[in-house]
């Protein structure tokens, strides 16, 4: 089927330019990206298995940064709701939280010590890194940005 498709892309090249096809570049035949269902093996008619709970490195762990001005990864799970009116990451994180752990980087304050509104969505540069299975591979590498 895919190398009948090559040879009709060919053809059409010769057609279409008048060389013949040895003179053009040759047609690659490309092998269509493999498609699967995450919900694997199961019919749609039946309850497929619930996925694997994800599962976040234990609070107190720093995720080592990948490079520089990298925004710390959040080790924990990210549903603590930000509105408008409450940022409930401040409740752990801010400077005079009464928790033990790292509180927002200073650069996020302004001077009188509120909160900078550019910095109020924290998951808009903070994500959460999870031990999940991972539905494609993951090659992620930070080449000429050492830490
Ligand atoms: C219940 C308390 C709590 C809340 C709420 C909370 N965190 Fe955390 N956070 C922690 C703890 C504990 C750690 C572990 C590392 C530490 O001690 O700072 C942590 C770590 C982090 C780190 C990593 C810091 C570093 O230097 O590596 C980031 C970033 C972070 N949280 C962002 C957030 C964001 C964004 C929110 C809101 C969506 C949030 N946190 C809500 C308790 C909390
Ligand atoms: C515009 C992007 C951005 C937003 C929004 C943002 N941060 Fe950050 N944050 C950063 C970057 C970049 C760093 C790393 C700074 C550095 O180490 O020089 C950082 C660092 C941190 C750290 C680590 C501090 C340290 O001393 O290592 C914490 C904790 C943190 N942010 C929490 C938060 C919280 C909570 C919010 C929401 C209120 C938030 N951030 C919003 C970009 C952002």
């Amino acid at each position: 089927m895919t190398s009948r498709l090559a040879l009709l892309l060919l053809a059409a090249t010769a057609l279409t330019t008048g060389c013949s096809p040895a003179d053009t570049q040759e047609a690659v035949a490309v092998p269509p990206p493999p498609v699967f269902s995450q919900r694997g093996e199961t019919p749609v008619a039946d309850n497929a298995p619930a996925p694997e709970m994800a599962s976040y490195p234990s609070k107190g762990t720093a995720i080592a940064r990948d490079f520089k001005n990298q925004p710390p990864l959040i080790p924990h799970k990210p549903d603590y709701p930000i509105t408008a009116k409450r940022n409930t990451c401040q409740g752990c994180h801010a400077i005079d939280a009464k928790m033990d752990v790292q509180v927002t980087h200073s650069s996020h304050y302004l001077a009188d010590g509120t909160l900078n509104g550019a910095y109020y969505f924290c998951n808009e540069c903070h994500v959460a890194q999870a031990d999940a299975v991972e539905p494609g591979g993951n090659h992620f590498a930070a080449p000429g940005y050492p830490q």
